[in-house]
Parts: C-alpha cells; sequence; structure tokens
C-alpha cells in the first residue's frame, strides 16, 4: 500500500463531509510542517551550524534564550507571516502578541507555538520539540488588528494542535480534533509519513513522569499519589511504579502517547499560582491531543481545555496521561 504523506491526510479530512480541516487550516498546518522540517534540519547540525548555546538575552519569563530558541522562532515567523492564512502569531519568545503585517493578507486563524520545548536538552543531543495550537481570530477582530485578549481563548477553542519532536526519529503528531496522527519525517524525500493512528493512550502502565526535585512544592494529595505508587505498591498496578523524566515535555509527552503513564508538573501549592508549564503553547496543545487520544489532563482542580486563559504566558499546573489515573487526582489537588 502507498504510504500516506501529511498533505494526502489532510487533503482527505477536507474532503470528508462535515469536514474540521477547511483548506486555509490545511495549508496553516502544512505552512507549520515545513518550518519544522527548517527547524529540525538547524538542530541536527548542531555545533556544525554553530546553532548550540545561549545568547545574552532573557524571554519574557526571564529564561536565559538559546540561540535554537530564537532561530526557531523566527523560522516560525517567516514560514507563517505571508500565506494569508493567519491573522497574528504569539510565542514562548515573544513578549506580546505578532500581528500580521499590514503588506501581508490576513487569515482567519490564530498560531500560539513554543518554538523549541526543552531548549535545555539541546546543547547534551537530547530530544526537544516544536509545539503549536491553532485557533479560531474571533470574530470581533474582523477589519482590525489582532490583540493579545483575543489569544485568551480556553483550550476547547482549539482548532488543532501538534507537536514535532525532534529525536533518534523526527515526528510531526497531530490533531485537528478527530483523533490523533503521527507522521515520520523521510528525510531523504522531505516528506512526512503517516507511521501511527489514530492514537490511544495504552492503559495500566505503570510509570510516571515527573520532576521529583519539586516535591517540597507538591500538595500534599500529589506527594501521597506519588509515594502510593513508587513505595507501597498501591497505585493500580498493584506493585512500585517506574519513573521517567526527559525534561522536555514532548519527549515525555509522546512516551505517554505510545505507551502510557501519567505526566505531573503541579502547581506550586506553596505560592498560589506559580507553576511551570505555560497554558496557551503548552498545556492546552498537548491537553488537546492526550483528550483526543484517549486520555485525561487537568490542572488538578479540573479539566484543562476550561480553564479560562487571563494572560499569554500564564502557566499552570499540569497533571495528564491515563484516563483512569488521572481521575484518582481530579479536583484533588489545587490548581
Ligand atoms: O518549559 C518547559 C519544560 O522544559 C518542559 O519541556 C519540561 O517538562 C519542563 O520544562 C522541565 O522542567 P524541569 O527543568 O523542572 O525539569
Amino acid at each position: 500500500m502507498r504510504p500516506t504523506t501529511l498533505t494526502r491526510f489532510l487533503l482527505e479530512k477536507q474532503r470528508e463531509p462535515n469536514s474540521t480541516c477547511p483548506p486555509e487550516l490545511r495549508l496553516l498546518i502544512e505552512t507549520v510542517a515545513r518550518a519544522c522540517k527548517a527547524i529540525n534540519h538547524a538542530i541536527a547540525k548542531g555545533a556544525l551550524g554553530d546553532v548550540l548555546g545561549s545568547l545574552d538575552s532573557e524571554n519574557v519569563q526571564g529564561e536565559v534564550q538559546k540561540k535554537l530558541d530564537v532561530l526557531a522562532n523566527e523560522l516560525l515567523v517567516d514560514a507563517n507571516e505571508w500565506g494569508g492564512h493567519l491573522a497574528g502569531m504569539a510565542s514562548e519568545e515573544m513578549e506580546t502578541i505578532h500581528p500580521i503585517p499590514n503588506r501581508y493578507p490576513r487569515g482567519e486563524y490564530l498560531l500560539v507555538y513554543d518554538p523549541i520545548d526543552g531548549s535545555s536538552n539541546v546543547d547534551v543531543n537530547l530530544s526537544v520539540g516544536t509545539i503549536f495550537s491553532v485557533l479560531r481570530a474571533p470574530e470581533a477582530c474582523a477589519g482590525r488588528e489582532v490583540r493579545e485578549e483575543d489569544f485568551l481563548q480556553p483550550g476547547t477553542a482549539q482548532v488543532a494542535a501538534g507537536y514535532a519532536i525532534y529525536g533518534p526519529q523526527t515526528l510531526l503528531v497531530l490533531t485537528i480534533g478527530s483523533g490523533v496522527y503521527e507522521f515520520t519525517l523521510d528525510r531523504e524525500l522531505g516528506a512526512w509519513i503517516m507511521t501511527d493512528g489514530p492514537m490511544q493512550i495504552p492503559s495500566g502502565n505503570c510509570e510516571i513522569a515527573i520532576n521529583m526535585a519539586r516535591r517540597p512544592q507538591w500538595a500534599p494529595e500529589v506527594v501521597t499519589f506519588i509515594d502510593d505508587r513508587l513505595t507501597s505498591g498501591k497505585g493500580p498496578c498493584g506493585r512500585d511504579y517506574n519513573m521517567r523524566w526527559t525534561a522536555s515535555m514532548v519527549a515525555d509527552v509522546h512516551r505517554i502517547l505510545k505507551r502510557g503513564g501519567v505526566f505531573l508538573y503541579p502547581a506550586d501549592h506553596r505560592t498560589p499560582g506559580k507553576a511551570r508549564l505555560r497554558l496557551l503553547y503548552e498545556a492546552n496543545p498537548m491537553s488537546f491531543l492526550v483528550e483526543q487520544a484517549g486520555g485525561a489532563s487537568i490542572d488538578g482542580a479540573g479539566r484543562i481545555m476550561e480553564v479560562t486563559p487571563v494572560g499569554l504566558h500564564q502557566r499552570v499546573g499540569l497533571i495528564l496521561g491515563d484516563k483512569e489515573q488521572v481521575a484518582e487526582l481530579r479536583g484533588a489537588v489545587p490548581a
């Protein structure tokens, strides 16, 4: 059988009755996927391309920017600015939104992304990724430039989300609201070829992903949850759990999509509102993918995708993965 390319997959989705993939969205996703190929190329060059290491600058979160953070951000802006599908973009690496300049036509979508997730891993040759989320620009911004508040939509409003993972293989994992599909980059052909999907998170995997160094900031309910699993065999597996932490959310979530388990980065219960992961371009797109693959995603109190955003770079606690295991913490942990 002929392999299904990303282009063919999207075109067939576009032709379905009641399609969730109009032509503009298809072209937008293809543009993002093309930019991810360019990012992959830069990452793979590593020291030979002089792309490793940090710059003197900090991003809006006060984090030192890696050369690749800035480069990948520029590649995504350059690829998406002129296509006519977007009204604006926002990213981890830009303090405020990036409206489409007047010299280009404006489209009906908003693109929000983390150009290099887990970028501290890049200098040591571990997997990193690009996470993206697509929203519809509100009708109210027709005829005017987009504003920051136009981006502050809950995760349930996403029309597409995905990530590219730059690891031993380069993959694109995508949802347009009807299942999750994985595409592997065929480097010789330059094509994304479908290699899995619709993906379903396997249940009952006894693996947990959490940064144990943050234990002092966990709520007591999280401490009990982790201790039960790691040391007392009280979790649903009936034996001690294993732990995996890549410190690259894309890599950890990809493992969960493929073989199950739970990922936790809870908020700091000592300081209300203090958390690590960003809602709009990390938690929401990953939650959309995880839910579409049969899993669940919460901030502790409730469903991540129902959180009303109040800021572009807002952070949230995040617990996602195997539905049954996430359910144990739903409503139990302060958000
Ligand atoms: O900012 C995102 C991120 O790098 C994620 O990719 C990852 O899960 C997490 O932060 C790592 O955090 P820590 O440095 O606490 O392990």
